[in-house]
């Protein structure tokens, strides 16, 4: 039987041997609550600089443990692991190997922090699964909501206090359930006639003010939380928009605060990833110069992580769905009967031209638009029957498609499209570096345009609603400067 405590680690002295994604984990642990962090390992993982104190880049040596108050070891040997238990353990120092219950005198709960108010659940290492899964369901129960409530109790403490009555007298339930209500908070929690909900998931806030019989599971009114679904979901394919922060859904924005894991692309936005927990961990997979990660792997590593109960952030660029392979790996953890669910997200193939002033359709001038990858168009194996297209009429709009531009023009224009047909290409589209470059389908292939860019064909790329004094006189399209 454990005995839980929550230890206070402020300024407190901590030693993390190990420097992959598990070490990281557990440092940032340590790291939210203000620990001084010491790190010992060969190597380590991009971004263990940004969570310790100091790390020496070096085996662990016989001793290292002395100085210290509490050591987590995940060197992923179990030799090196044994030997810093035996170790701290012989000089009374609290000692804890990740996933290895048999080497710890301490296990981590998972935890669920509004400000001053933390739930953790244990499992004593048995099944870390459990804690989690646990975690995620109270995460929607205990909404962020409970900071201000606690702070509005305390106020109410400090109250009785001033007027020399013992808090002790004071019955507090109905305190407790009116400060619950009156934030919105967890209907169930706020009515303690009501039964539990935690296994089905369906449980509503409280509206503000309303009686607590009234307000119940799967009501229709009231803000939508994540609890209303049948299932729990573990990973989630979260569309992060085209780029500017400010576009990320509030849906999206939610699941980002209680990840676990954030498994993201290159070009993720940090704005976005720093509303992960401290304690989350951030697996980047995005394509860089020298590196891929293949999708196999993606799809495998989500496979991974959510067999594991823990709650998966999938962030992608745009919407998932949207040349985002989200299919892929819907279709990867649906064989693997991993629950999962999408968040859409705003694809760039609207947000970028819309941020530039482009309508990809305006009444009178493009009744339609057409999205196509203009990956591949020289091998003819993009699947993109150009010549065809040429004929469909309205927008087109081409993402991936910079480094192909001259044969996208030159079979657009042999499908009939004309040479004048005015075209744009949107770069960074929505963020502060954003770049606009106009120009016709015949000047596109010597057009200076570089990824990641967005490219509108057709008469609507001649508009600019946003800056229409800065339209270039390139094109005339009536109504184009209004
Ligand atoms: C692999 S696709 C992913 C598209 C994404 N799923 C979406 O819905 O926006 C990447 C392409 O999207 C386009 N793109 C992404 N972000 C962009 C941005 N901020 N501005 C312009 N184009 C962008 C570029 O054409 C880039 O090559």
């Amino acid at each position: 039987m454990q005995f839980p405590v929550n230890l206070n680690l402020e300024g407190k002295r901590c030693l993390v041997v190990g420097g992959g994604r598990i070490a990281m984990r557990k440092a940032g642990q340590l790291a939210a609550c203000d620990a001084d962090i010491t790190v010992i390992a060969p190597d380590v993982v991009d971004g263990f600089d940004r969570i310790a104190g100091s790390i020496h880049r070096r085996p662990y040596q016989s001793g290292d443990v002395s100085d210290f108050r509490l050591v987590i070891t995940a060197t992923g040997n179990a030799v090196v692991d044994q030997q810093i238990h035996d170790e701290a353990d012989a000089l009374g120092i609290w000692v804890n190997s990740a996933d290895d219950p048999e080497r710890c005198t301490f296990t981590l709960p998972a935890v669920v922090r509004r400000g001053p108010v933390m739930i953790t659940t244990s499992t004593a290492g048995v099944s870390p699964a459990l804690s989690s899964w646990l975690r995620g369901r109270l995460t929607d129960l205990v909404g962020p909501e409970f900071e201000a409530i606690a702070a509005e109790l305390a106020d109410e403490r400090a109250r009785v206090h001033a007027t020399g009555a013992s808090t002790e007298d004071v019955d507090w339930a109905p305190i407790v359930e009116q400060a619950i209500r009156s934030h919105g908070g967890s209907a169930c929690l706020a009515s303690p006639d009501r039964p539990p909900c935690v296994t089905t998931g369906a449980c509503q806030p409280a509206q503000p003010g309303t009686d607590p019989a009234s307000a119940g599971h799967a009501a229709s009114a009231g803000a939508p939380r994540a609890t209303e679904r049948s299932d729990p979901m573990t990973v989630h394919l979260v569309g992060a928009g085209p780029g500017d922060p400010d576009l990320l859904t509030v849906k999206a924005a939610r699941l980002m605060a209680s990840a676990d894991v954030v498994v993201h692309d290159r070009l993720a936005h940090p704005d976005i990833l720093a509303l992960a927990p401290a304690t989350a961990e951030l697996i980047d997979v995005g394509k860089q110069p020298g590196r891929t990660t293949p999708q196999e792997l993606i799809n495998a590593l989500l496979v991974h992580l959510g067999s594991q109960g823990l709650e998966v952030v999938r962030l992608k660029g745009g919407d998932p769905f949207v040349f985002g392979r989200g299919g892929e790996e819907a279709e990867a953890l649906t064989s693997a009967g991993i629950a999962f669910d999408v968040v859409p997200g705003i694809t760039s193939a609207i947000g970028a031209p819309s941020a530039a002033g482009i309508p990809v359709t305006h009444r009178n001038v493009s009744a339609a638009f057409t999205v196509v990858t203009g990956h591949r168009v020289q091998g003819g194996s993009s699947g993109v029957a150009w010549e065809a297209l040429a004929q469909v009429g309205g927008t087109i709009v081409i993402l991936m498609g910079v480094s192909e531009r001259a044969a996208i023009a030159r079979r657009l224009m042999a499908g009939g499209l004309p040479a004048d047909t005015p075209v744009a290409a949107v770069r960074w589209g929505t963020c502060p570096n954003q770049h606009t470059v106009r120009t016709t389908l015949a000047g596109l292939a010597d057009a200076m345009i570089e990824p990641p860019s967005t490219i509108v064909i057709g008469a609507v790329a001649a508009f600019d609603f946003v800056s229409p004094s800065l339209l270039q006189d390139t094109v005339d399209i009536p109504g184009a400067r209004g």
